[in-house]
C-alpha cells in the first residue's frame, strides 16, 4: 500500500509526464483538433489541472474558487454519439498564457494542502491523469507529423523470427474478477470482487498480427484505420513517422473490424470472464507503461511459458465481446459521479490489458477500460477463441 508521500510524489511525476507530452506539439497547434469526435488540444491542457482542482480544491478541501469560469470550461471531456461532432472554434478558447497561469496556481494550491487529502482523491487524480496521458496520445497520433516534434531518442524494437501461431486450451473453472477494498484503490467499476464459472475454451497464443488481418483485407474487408495503401504497398502510421506495414505486429482495430475478423475466421472475441481465465499475472516487463510509442512484435519480449497466451498485458488493449456493465454491488464514486455509469449504456464493449502508452498502475488484473465499438483511434487489439 502506498503511503501518503509516495502519492505527492506520484502526482509530481504524472504532471511531469503530461507536460512532456503537451511540449510534443508545435506552439502554433495547440488549438488543433486531430480526433473530430473529441475538444481541441488546448481543452486538455487545461483540464488535468481543473480536474484535480474540482476533485481536490474545491470538493474537498473547500478552497475559493480563483477563476471559476476554468473550473467549469476544462471540467469535462466528450464522448458524443456518431454523427454528432463538436462545432467550437479556436478563438472560444482562452490564450495558452492564461491556461497555463490557472495550472500553476492550481498546481500550487493543491500542494500546499496536499497533505490534507484523502488517499483515495490522490489516487483519482494520479490515475485520471494517467489515463489522459494514454488518450491524449491517441489525439497526437493523428496531428500531422508536421505540428509534432519527434523525440530525440525512439525505442529500438529487436528482431524476432516470424511468430509460430496455435491456441492453448484453458480448462474450465472459475474467473475472478473485480477486487476488495482490502486490495487496494480501484475504480468504482472495479467492485465488487466476484468469480465467475468459465466452460474450457481455446485462445490463441499471439495477438491477431496485421500479417494474418491482411489476408482479411485481400479477402474484400476495409483497411484499420491505422494503414494506409501507396500503389499496392501498405503503410502503418506510427507516432512519428509512416513505416512499411510492420507484418508480425499486432492490428490496431476497433470491436466493428475484430468481430468481422472473428466471424470470418469461425470464430469469436473472449469474452471479460475468458480473457481473466486465460491470463497470467501481468508481467514485470512489455510494451506499456511509455516504453515504446508504437506496437512491437507479437512474440518480441515473449517470456510467458508455452503454455500461456503471450502479451495479454500490453502492445495493445484486447477487445472482449462483453459489453461494459456494472458489476454486481457496484456503487459510483459520490465525488466522480460520472466515470463509468453514463457508459453502462449497452453501446460501449470492456477492453483488457494495456497499450504501449498505458502506465504500470492499470496493469492491475481489475482495471477495466471501454469503448465504443467503431471508435477508430485506439492502440487496440484482439484474440481469438473457440468454445
Ligand atoms: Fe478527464
Amino acid at each position: 500500500m502506498r503511503t501518503q508521500t509516495d502519492l505527492a510524489r506520484a502526482l509530481s511525476t504524472a504532471r511531469e509526464r503530461t507536460d512532456e507530452l503537451f511540449r510534443l506539439v508545435r506552439p502554433d497547434s495547440l488549438y488543433e483538433r486531430p480526433i473530430p469526435e473529441r475538444h481541441r488540444i488546448v481543452f486538455y491542457i487545461g483540464h488535468l489541472e481543473a480536474f484535480d482542482w474540482n476533485l481536490i480544491g474545491r470538493y474537498r478541501l473547500d478552497l475559493r474558487s480563483f477563476q471559476p469560469q476554468f473550473d467549469r470550461l476544462f471540467a469535462f471531456g466528450i464522448d458524443p454519439p456518431p454523427g454528432q461532432l463538436p462545432a467550437d472554434q479556436p478563438s472560444d478558447w482562452p490564450a495558452i498564457s492564461e491556461v497555463e497561469r490557472y495550472n500553476q496556481r492550481t498546481r500550487d494550491e493543491i500542494d500546499d494542502a496536499i497533505e490534507e487529502v484523502p488517499e483515495q482523491l490522490l489516487h483519482v487524480a494520479i490515475e485520471h491523469r494517467l489515463m489522459h496521458a494514454e488518450t491524449f496520445a491517441y489525439i497526437l497520433h493523428n496531428l500531422p507529423y508536421e505540428r509534432k516534434v519527434t523525440p530525440a531518442v525512439l525505442p529500438p524494437v529487436r528482431e524476432t523470427g516470424k511468430p509460430v501461431h496455435g491456441s492453448i486450451e484453458i480448462p474450465a473453472g472459475a474467473a475472478r474478477l473485480g477486487r476488495t477494498a482490502e486490495e487496494g484503490f480501484g475504480w468504482d467499476n472495479e467492485f465488487e470482487a466476484h468469480t465467475v464459472d468459465v466452460p474450457a475454451f481455446s485462445i490463441s497464443k499471439y495477438k491477431v498480427t496485421n500479417r494474418e488481418y491482411l489476408e482479411f483485407v485481400r479477402a474484400g474487408a476495409g483497411a484499420p484505420f491505422f494503414w494506409t495503401e501507396r500503389d499496392g504497398r501498405w503503410f502503418y502510421r506510427g507516432m512519428f513517422s509512416e513505416t512499411p506495414l510492420p507484418l508480425d505486429c499486432p492490428a490496431y482495430v476497433t470491436h466493428r473490424e475484430a468481430e468481422a475478423y472473428a466471424r470470418w475466421r469461425g470464430k469469436s472475441l473472449p469474452t471479460e470472464p475468458q480473457f481473466h481465465r486465460a491470463a497470467c499475472l501481468p508481467p514485470a516487463s512489455g510494451n506499456f507503461d511509455f516504453r515504446h510509442w508504437d506496437p512491437i512484435p507479437v512474440n518480441a519480449n515473449d517470456v510467458a511459458s508455452h503454455a500461456a497466451p503471450a502479451q495479454m498485458f500490453g502492445n495493445g488493449w484486447e477487445w472482449t465481446s462483453s459489453v461494459f456493465q456494472p458489476f454486481p454491488g457496484f456503487e459510483r464514486f459520490p465525488f466522480y459521479t460520472n466515470y463509468s455509469e453514463p457508459f453502462f449504456d449497452g453501446e460501449h464493449y470492456v477492453l483488457k490489458g494495456a497499450s504501449p502508452r498505458t502506465a504500470a498502475c492499470f496493469l492491475r488484473t481489475s482495471f477495466r477500460n471501454w469503448f465504443r465499438p467503431s471508435y477508430p483511434y485506439l492502440y487496440s487489439t484482439f484474440r481469438l477463441v473457440e468454445s
